[in-house]
């Protein structure tokens, strides 16, 4: 195992169970999100903490943060009537997983998980970051996710088209949450022809035109942006891909590493999600932690451009891939750690 600690406990209000992972403390406290989602089994929750908590390991590193990653779960059960009541209990007992760590991992909203929720962490743990900002928190950390893949996207068509310019450029958007519904309007703003997916229909009515969410991937664009849950991006699907370039701030979006490389040998260009997707976690951490000021967090979240420029250079320079020239950034910053 990879992980330095896991634990595992059986909500004593919810009764559902809880997933803490803590991947690396190298670099400092492991931060990442708070995930509520529905399991097929716990177990699968916890396959999805392990992979996500790497992850944050990697994008905290890569975006310069001293913070290591982690991630929490609370599994659903393909069963499970989430009432209000049972998400509080849920919430409470995870403050306590979280308490019990002492300071090595802080929690944070996720896929399923808002501000509002934080609050209710915040009455077992204090190792929470963005409750709302009537509560003297940082709010959503949707808005500065979104301007760091907008800024991913420019970089990267910079290098795939010649221009940063969006004018004209078909995205694809496919998973219309806080986050993609924020990046869809940046890019709508940016003068692009936008296509949007969601597997929930109600969102049909965003505005944009729509695609169906089996499409949504093979849907002929400039940009294809992954904006849902991950592993979408399977050695199955490579072939029948058409977007040139792919960026987006969906988490662990390939099935395996080799899938990079399937992507690079089709010539298409894969912005590493972890790089991408930082902009949340920069500005959390930087204004939460850091104490550092909007104004000095929103431009770490704009240099995500440049480390997504200097990754597809690299990868041009050296024959290789975004994927591992963006872990060898990880990996020298935790041999510098050592
Ligand atoms: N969940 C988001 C992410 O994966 C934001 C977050 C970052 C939350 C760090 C907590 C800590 O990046």
């Amino acid at each position: 195992m990879k992980h330095e600690e896991v634990r595992i406990r059986h909500g004593r209000r919810s009764g559902l169970p809880l997933i803490v992972a803590i991947h690396s403390t190298a670099l400092g406290p492991a931060a990442g999100g708070i995930r509520v989602r529905r399991y097929p089994d716990w177990r699968d929750g916890l396959a999805d903490a392990l992979r996500l908590s790497e992850a944050m390991t990697s994008k905290n590193a890569a975006a310069g943060l001293d913070f290591g990653g982690g991630k929490s779960v609370i599994a659903l059960g393909p069963d499970v009537d989430l009432t209000p009541e049972l998400r509080e209990a849920a919430l409470l007992d995870l403050g306590e997983v979280i308490e019990s760590f002492g300071g090595a991992y802080f929690g944070g909203p996720d896929v399923g998980t808002g501000p509002d929720d934080m609050v209710v962490v915040r009455r077992t743990t204090s190792r929470v970051f963005c409750l709302p900002e009537s509560q003297g928190g940082t709010g959503s950390s949707s808005a500065p996710t979104a301007v760091g893949v907008f800024e991913a996207l420019r970089a990267g068509a910079t290098r795939v088209f010649g221009s940063a310019s969006l004018s004209g450029r078909t995205v694809v958007i496919s998973g219309l949450g806080s986050v993609g519904g924020l990046l869809a309007r940046h890019v709508a703003e940016a003068g692009a022809r936008v296509l949007v997916s969601d597997v929930d229909d109600s969102k049909r009515s965003s505005g944009y035109e729509w695609v169906l969410p089996e499409k949504a991937l093979r849907t002929p664009a400039d940009i294809l942006v992954p904006a849902a849950v991950g592993g979408v991006l399977s050695a199955e699907l490579v072939p029948e891909l058409s977007a040139p370039m792919i960026v987006g701030p969906a988490n662990n979006q390939l099935t395996d590493e080799s899938v990079a490389d399937a992507l690079a040998a089709r010539g298409i260009v894969w912005v590493p999600d972890f790089v991408a997707s930082a902009g949340g976690a920069v500005y959390i951490l930087l204004r939460e932690i850091e104490g550092l000021s909007h104004a000095e967090a929103m431009s770490r979240v704009h240099a995500i451009g440049d480390t997504v420029s200097s990754v597809l250079d690299a990868a041009r320079a050296n024959g290789s891939t975004p994927l591992r020239e963006a872990l060898s950034l990880v990996d020298a910053r935790l041999a510098g750690s050592r």
